[in-house]
């Protein structure tokens, strides 16, 4: 019996739905905790995941958008540009699986070229994820389609009228850049379990490159950026009770050559106190507040880390100018240690 939150349409004569949420019911943050330990260390921070309230997602739409931000017009190119040839090596009958599904507009490419049996979008944001692959549902007839809630960054089950299926993963937008280098692994190598031996990624990664194309891609002269890097802290004020004044905060992009990473910062305009859950905490006078990190990868650097997960690199797809980059990964029979 489907749960009462689950969405069935077109059964077939197997009774097999081809629409179906599947809520895996992922556990919510216990987002004061999260927020108040990382304000009280001594390099303040708080993690990128909580950009993401509704004001965020519309700003990060609008980065998307950006002059400066060439990452998603690049992808989306590069994406059009090879998706024949990632078809070439999809077996018939695929699930494909995106991580972090958001709109699912990028995956129509692939959709289109691959024509899998089955589409199982991912993501946290259970509501989002129920319209999204509903349009998705909807233009594509003869795809079934399982919208999965899940946090797709540690493992959870795929819906069971896809076990069967040959299965290719989908993580674009270099979103593996806002993961630690050890965390980046980790994700690699539970893709690499979910797909199985045999199995793909696609995944869409930036470049290392010159910081005066990095930097104004995370500092753009409309703004944006730094409005999407302030909404952080509306968001906290509203979701976990706290007076932060988001004025009083600027924003700031570097890049950390050494690292191979964009770092943020929201940097405190004057010595200031923020109560958060009852709790004081004191910001200095040019104190930094570290939101995110943005790792950018080499080709042949990026190839390795993924073979250490057990992914093997079938093709890298670039733009002309080699901006951004688009990996197809085959995940290896071979047990990892
Ligand atoms: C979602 N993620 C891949 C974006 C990035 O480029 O790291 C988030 C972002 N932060 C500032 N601009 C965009």
């Amino acid at each position: 019996m489907p749960l009462k939150e689950e969405v069935e349409a077109g059964t077939s004569a197997s009774h097999v739905p081809r629409f179906r949420l599947y809520d895996r019911k992922p556990p919510p943050p216990d987002m004061a905790s999260e927020v108040l330990r990382g304000l009280r260390a001594p390099r303040k921070s708080i993690a990128p995941k909580f950009f993401y309230d509704a004001a965020g997602s519309a700003l990060f739409d609008a980065i998307t958008r950006l002059p400066e931000y060439y990452l998603t017009r690049t992808e989306v190119g590069i994406l059009h540009d090879h998706c024949a040839a990632v078809a070439r090596h999809v077996e018939a009958n695929a699930c494909l699986v995106e991580y972090g599904s958001g709109s699912s507009v990028k995956v129509r490419i692939l959709l289109d070229a691959c024509v899998p049996t089955a589409y199982v979008p991912v993501d946290i944001s259970k509501d989002h994820l129920a319209q999204s692959a509903r349009a998705v549902f909807d233009d594509y007839p003869a795809l079934s389609v399982y919208p999965t809630c899940a946090d797709y960054t540690g493992p959870f089950e795929l819906p069971p009228p896809v076990h069967a299926l040959p299965r290719l993963a989908f993580f674009p937008g270099s979103s593996i850049g806002n993961f630690d280098p050890a965390a980046a692994d980790d994700f690699l190598a539970t893709v690499r379990r979910l797909v199985g031996p045999g199995g793909h990624l696609v995944i869409g990664v930036d470049t290392k490159k010159d910081s005066g194309m990095l930097i104004p891609a995370y500092n753009d002269a409309a703004g944006v950026t730094a409005r999407f890097n302030r909404n952080l802290l509306r968001h906290i004020n509203t979701a976990v009770g706290a007076d932060f004044d988001a004025t009083a905060f600027d924003h700031r992009a570097v890049y950390n050559a050494d690292a191979g990473r964009v770092e943020m910062y929201l940097d405190a305009k004057r010595d200031q106190v923020v109560y958060i859950n009852g709790e004081q905490i004191a910001f200095a006078r040019g104190e930094a507040l570290h939101t995110e990190n943005s790792y950018k990868y080499a080709p042949d650097e990026f190839v390795a880390k993924a073979q250490r997960a057990g992914l093997e690199c079938v093709d890298v797809y670039q733009d002309r100018q080699g901006y951004f980059m688009v990996l197809l990964l085959c995940a290896s029979g071979l047990e990892l240690p």
